[in-house]
């Protein structure tokens, strides 16, 4: 079976090809020492299983064929990835993430919410992912850790430098001087606030991952100012699309969103259904540490092995008309794994929930008339590694 990942046809609606490749090719041959898997089930025992590893730093050391930890954009990813393979480490942070009270950070994100939406309502018509969905983690994020939106960085800019080690093709070295220059200004900028931190506590994220402690041991300097830029870093894309995609489902399916308006109470479960059917993180990746075989198929050591959970996501073993968009769908005998499974597990699946949440029913209250022209023809960004779109734009 030949497919094109990148096709239009594919971006446009990958589900067919995937339903195609769980039944004739579930580990399908990518290219040479690449796999896709495809079925819900496989996927699950993958994402748990200790033959495989998330070893992000060798990954892009082997795909520039040389080490990289010295490139100031790629020593943080470093940092940061090596402490997701510790428990340890991972734990400390969750602790962090946990410490303040459920309901303040409800506040929190209603807060931030409210405050974008103030900015342009009067216009009466915006893009969607331009006004809302891309600065609204950012405002939450810099609410948590009680920073003001820098007037001299612009966060958006500078987190888009640094994630462009993890778009598929290799940085040029002007690219890679860029975004050297970005993780610099991000460190510098990060430094000085753990400093004020470490002199004067508060009970914001930075002050929390400063006490953190397990088993007498805190996070370094260099850790909290990893944690810190992969905050944003991980939670704005994710979140925005997250926002983005179910407002577009909820608009193609206008009878779903008037049974949201009617039944207010369906908000958690449409959020969860609208992460399950266009899941903004449709793939992971995983490194084969040994051979086996899985499935009949031979996997080598070092093989890469790509998860689709948007693929598991639609498998019909598990879910119930698996590409139906239904808010009142019955609880299947499995969960989504639009954030993941396992060791590897998002961390910032409270926070990314409850900021959809928070914001779709702080859009519906405030601009009740809202609508969304020539929904059908919504474009997504065209790439297979997340899935959102390219704009939402709206009138009210
Ligand atoms: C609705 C929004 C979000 C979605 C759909 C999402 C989805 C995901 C997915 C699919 C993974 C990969 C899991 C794996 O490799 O097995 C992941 C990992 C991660 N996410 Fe999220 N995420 C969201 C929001 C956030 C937010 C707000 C944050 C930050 C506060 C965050 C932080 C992370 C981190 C740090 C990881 C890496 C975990 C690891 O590799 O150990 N995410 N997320």
């Amino acid at each position: 079976m030949q497919l094109d990942f990148q096709s239009p046809e594919f971006i446009a609606n990958p589900y067919p090809v995937y339903a195609r490749m769980r039944e004739q090719a579930p580990v399908y041959l990518l290219e040479p020492g690449a796999w896709v898997i495809t079925r819900y089930h496989d996927v699950e025992h993958l994402l748990k299983s200790p033959l495989l590893t998330k070893d992000i730093p060798s990954m892009f050391n082997q795909r520039y064929g040389r080490s990289m930890n010295d490139e100031p954009v790629f020593s943080f990813h470093n940092i940061f990835w090596t402490m997701m393979n510790s428990p340890h480490r991972r734990r400390l942070i969750v602790k962090a993430l946990n410490a303040g009270k459920a309901g303040e950070l409800r506040a929190l994100v209603q807060r931030s919410a409210e405050q974008l939406v103030d900015k342009w309502m009067g216009h009466g018509q915006a893009d969607l992912m331009t006004v809302l969905a891309y600065p609204l983690p950012i405002q939450v994020t810099c609410n948590m850790l009680n920073i003001e939106l820098d007037q001299s960085l612009d966060f958006l800019a500078e987190i888009k430098l640094i994630l462009r080690p993890a778009e598929p093709n290799l940085l040029t070295a002007e690219e890679l001087n860029i975004s050297n220059a970005a993780a610099l200004r991000l460190e510098s900028f990060f430094r000085k606030i753990w400093l004020q931190r470490r002199k004067q506590l508060g009970d914001d994220l930075v002050s929390q991952l400063l006490v953190a402690e397990e088993d007498g041991e805190r996070l370094n300097e260099d850790e909290i100012i990893a944690t810190l830029i992969m905050m944003f870093v991980s939670g704005y894309g994710t979140t925005a699309n997250a926002l983005c995609n179910i407002l577009r489902l909820l608009f193609l399916y206008p009878e779903q969103r008037e049974l949201l308006i009617a039944k207010p109470e369906l908000l958690s479960s449409a959020v969860e259904e609208g992460l399950r059917f266009n899941s903004p993180g449709p793939i992971t990746f995983r490194t084969a540490m040994e051979s086996f075989e899985f499935n009949g198929v031979q996997i080598a050591a070092g093989d890469a092995v790509y998860l689709a959970l948007d693929s598991a996501n639609h498998d019909p073993e598990v879910f119930e008309e698996p590409d139906r968009f239904w808010i009142e769908r019955p609880q299947s005998i499995k969960k989504s794994l639009a954030f993941g499974l396992g060791s590897h597990y998002c961390l910032g699946a409270k926070l990314g929930t409850l900021e959809v949440e928070v914001t779709l029913e702080t859009l519906f209250r405030r601009l009740p008339n809202l609508t969304i022209d020539n929904i059908d023809q919504i474009k997504w960004e065209p790439t297979w590694v997340l899935r959102g779109l390219e704009s939402l734009p709206a009138r009210w």
